[in-house]
């Protein structure tokens, strides 16, 4: 590490003292502020290999452009309209992908092929908030550090635009520092980041298992009758998490509530009886995220078995998480299973086969089978055709599906198979279907349910795929 910035700019005597002291925080282990746990050990003895894999990815980007250096801007502190409230800050993903720093507006990296990789690292005096602390981690060795006290002082640290890529958003960089997002530099960096490296893998085990902690809590509460703003606070605590830290707002349903995809709100009133709970709820580790869904009844012996179907089938479909299988086919196979299980049930009449063709699966499951996961929620490249660009479409009568591509190991993504009691979708089938191919006695039985969703992380390997999900559930 050099603190080259603090001499070139002349920063005063305080400031230096300040830099030396680091020097001694740097042996300290890179913290998760929310829980202040340290980073997995084996995260940090996997880092050196996976930057070296950004560095060689990095590079044949750079080629394809014609470009020197890759420049990232963390990003800015967005305001509201009229207001002095900021936003809550979201990091540029592709800055979180070289380092484990997520709160940290005006930053940069220039990564440079053949160089050691350079961070720009603001250290503000701010006595209104809580500025970031000095860079202290088992990352901190591989970089050349530079500190900033100011972000218009990183200007003089950048090189000159004309040899430079820049990636980030519209607004997040210096004036004359604007992003360009070169699309043949995006398109080969996405396109790898489906490939996750050992140390990715090290950090989404991690955040599966604290989603998992929320997980088994918000079941408790979910049995002793809490409402949904207590199950919600219930998870954030076994978590340690805040909502800000979340990679997503908690979707946590009671009830009818269950059949709302994306329900948003966390009702604070205990329900008269809580029939069933759908929750969709994640964790962060170092910038990577978890995404798991669970659902659970309380009583109804139809309904539980329903979840026990959905589940069977979940579990087949990640079990075909395999080398080679395209996952627009595991989304129809998904679609054939599902309807399967709600003729299993009597709920429909006829064959599987049918209800996929003529869109009646459709109106009970309307979502894609699942997306990449990794440093978003819903990672990047999901329709990838290469790295050189191109675009795989979803299957004709697919509207949601986020992932086309074929699978390969050290890819991520969830199996997120569910069946819902929807009306509006539900509507159009009271008119198209004669009464024999639909029980609709048993829906208007299962709608105070609301849905089922079931939700994993899965890696694809070599071999048998790795369950992040039911892992944690197993160790915990
Ligand atoms: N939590 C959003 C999703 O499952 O895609
Ligand atoms: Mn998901
Ligand atoms: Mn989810």
């Amino acid at each position: 590490m050099t603190f080259c910035a603090l001499h070139q700019r002349g920063l005063g005597g305080r400031r230096q003292q300040q830099a030396a002291g680091m020097l001694n925080t740097l042996l300290r282990p890179t913290m998760d502020h929310a829980v202040q746990q340290p980073i997995s050990g084996a995260a940090s003895a996997l880092y050196p290999n996976h930057l070296s894999t950004l560095m060689q990815r990095t590079e044949e980007a750079l080629r394809r452009v014609g470009k020197r250096h890759l420049l990232i801007p963390s990003g800015v502190t967005k305001y509201q309209f009229l207001d002095d409230r900021p936003y809550p800050f979201q990091v540029n993903p592709h800055f979180k992908a070289w380092l484990p720093l997520t709160e940290h507006a005006d930053c940069w990296l220039v990564i440079t092929p053949g160089q050691k990789p350079h961070l720009i690292y603001l250290l503000a005096d701010d006595f209104w908030h809580l500025p970031p602390q000095a860079p202290e981690g088992y990352w901190v060795a591989h970089w050349q550090v530079s500190l900033i006290r100011t972000p218009d002082e990183a200007r003089a640290l950048l090189p000159p635009t004309a040899d430079c890529s820049i990636v980030g958003d519209a607004d997040a960089a210096l004036a004359d520092y604007l992003p360009d997002n070169a699309p043949a530099l995006l398109d080969y960096l996405h396109y790898h980041r489906a490939y996750k490296t050992a140390y990715e893998l090290s950090l989404l085990r991690a955040a599966s298992t604290r989603a998992v902690r929320g997980h088994r809590a918000a079941e408790a509460s979910f049995r002793s009758g809490g409402s949904e703003l207590d199950i919600h606070r219930a998870y954030l605590a076994a978590t340690g998490h805040n909502d800000l830290d979340l990679p997503y707002t908690n979707i946590v349903c009671l009830n009818e509530h269950c059949a709302t995809l994306h329900y948003q709100y966390q009702s604070p009133v205990k329900p008269e009886t809580s029939r069933s709970m759908l929750i969709d709820a994640g964790a962060s580790v170092a910038g990577y995220a978890a995404d798991i869904t669970r659902t659970f009844s309380n009583e109804d012996a139809l309904f539980s078995a329903l979840i026990r179907g959905v589940d069977e089938a979940q579990r087949a479909l990640v079990d075909r998480v395999r080398e080679g299988v395209d996952y627009r086919d595991l989304h129809v196979e998904c679609h054939h299973r599902l309807a399967d299980v709600l003729i299993d049930f009597g709920i429909l009449k006829g064959t599987a086969e049918a209800a996929v063709t003529e869109g009646i699966s459709a109106a009970f499951f309307p979502h894609g089978l699942g997306h990449l996961l990794g440093l978003q929620v819903h990672d990047v490249a999901g329709f990838a055709a290469s790295d050189q660009g191109g675009r795989i479409e979803r299957p004709e009568g697919h509207p949601f599906l986020r992932l086309t591509r074929t699978l390969s190991a050290g890819m991520v993504m969830t199996i997120e198979p569910g069946i819902y009691f929807i009306e509006s979708l539900l509507a159009p089938l009271r008119s198209r279907l004669p009464e024999e191919r639909i029980n609709w006695s048993l829906i208007e039985h299962l709608k105070p349910f609301g849905g089922i969703r079931i939700e994993d992380d899965v890696v694809c390997t070599g071999s048998m795929p790795e369950n992040l999900t039911r892992d944690a559930f197993a160790a915990a």
